[in-house]
């Protein structure tokens, strides 16, 4: 069977993106923001204790604000290749000026630029994994794992795939009740949005290989610490 080209690239670094990610803002942080609260929460730092964590794939930033939220002395580098999205993330992330910079970084080629610094405390990455083949997940687990500080953690939280066909019909039922127009998108789209999902499924895979990846690279407490039907959060932490 013959795929489509891989899109990522030009869909994120397309000036349209930042119009299509702002339509959906309301959905997004319907579906999504009890999941970045509570990755916020998952970090192991006192409420005051000041860190520094980086996030990857960071696009306007909402992870990292629900951390910067909750905890007032941690600083954030948000790393993403998308200048359209990193502008339009320069605004949201205005409340927390100061406390935050952006990196450009394609993560996809593992040249880690020289602005984020060699070690961070923790880092985390929202919706952002499945944009990578499944060599580039690996290698960047372990990359990750390099960088953390002893007792460190990474977690991720992203689309998971399932091999099995009835999990599958029932992930795809209860979520096109919930969400009937993502359904539509899904069933019936406009060739933009054929593009767009073609991009968001092409290397999604099981959530099993993922934490083998993590075990792999070296990472304890490996574990998925949330799961509703395809999407987790999952990570592990640097033994210290
Ligand atoms: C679905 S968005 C998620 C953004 C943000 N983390 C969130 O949860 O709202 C995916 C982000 O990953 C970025 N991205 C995709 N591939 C990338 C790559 N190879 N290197 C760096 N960033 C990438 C995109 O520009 C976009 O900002």
């Amino acid at each position: 069977m013959s795929h489509p080209a891989d899109t990522n690239a030009s869909i994120w670094q397309s000036s349209e993106i930042v119009g299509h990610w702002a339509q959906l803002a309301s959905e997004r942080e319907r579906t999504h923001a009890a999941q970045w609260r509570f990755m916020a929460g998952l970090l192991p730092f006192a409420e005051q204790q000041p860190f520094t964590f980086l996030d990857l794939g960071a696009g306007t930033g909402s992870l990292s604000r629900a951390i910067l939220d909750r905890y007032p002395n941690a600083v954030a580098v948000l790393a993403d290749f998308s200048a359209h999205m990193m502008g339009a993330g320069d605004s949201e992330m205005q409340p927390f000026a100061g406390r935050y910079h952006y990196v450009e970084f394609d993560i996809s080629a593992g040249n880690w630029p020289a602005a984020i610094p060699e070690t961070v405390d923790a880092v985390v990455t929202s919706l952002f994994v499945h944009h990578l083949p499944d060599e580039r997940k690996q290698s960047l687990f372990t990359e990750i794992f390099t960088r953390l500080a002893p007792g460190g953690w990474s977690l991720n939280y992203d689309p998971v795939r399932t091999e099995d066909d009835v999990a599958r019909a029932v992930w795809e039922r209860v979520n096109d009740r919930e969400n009937p127009e993502a359904a539509r998108r899904r069933l019936n789209p406009t060739p933009e949005e054929r593009a767009r999902h073609e991009n968001h499924v092409r290397y999604i895979i099981p959530l099993g290989q993922q934490l083998g990846y993590l075990r792999s690279a070296g990472f304890e407490g490996v574990d998925a610490y949330w799961k509703r039907l395809d999407y987790a959060i999952y990570g592990g932490c640097r033994g210290s």
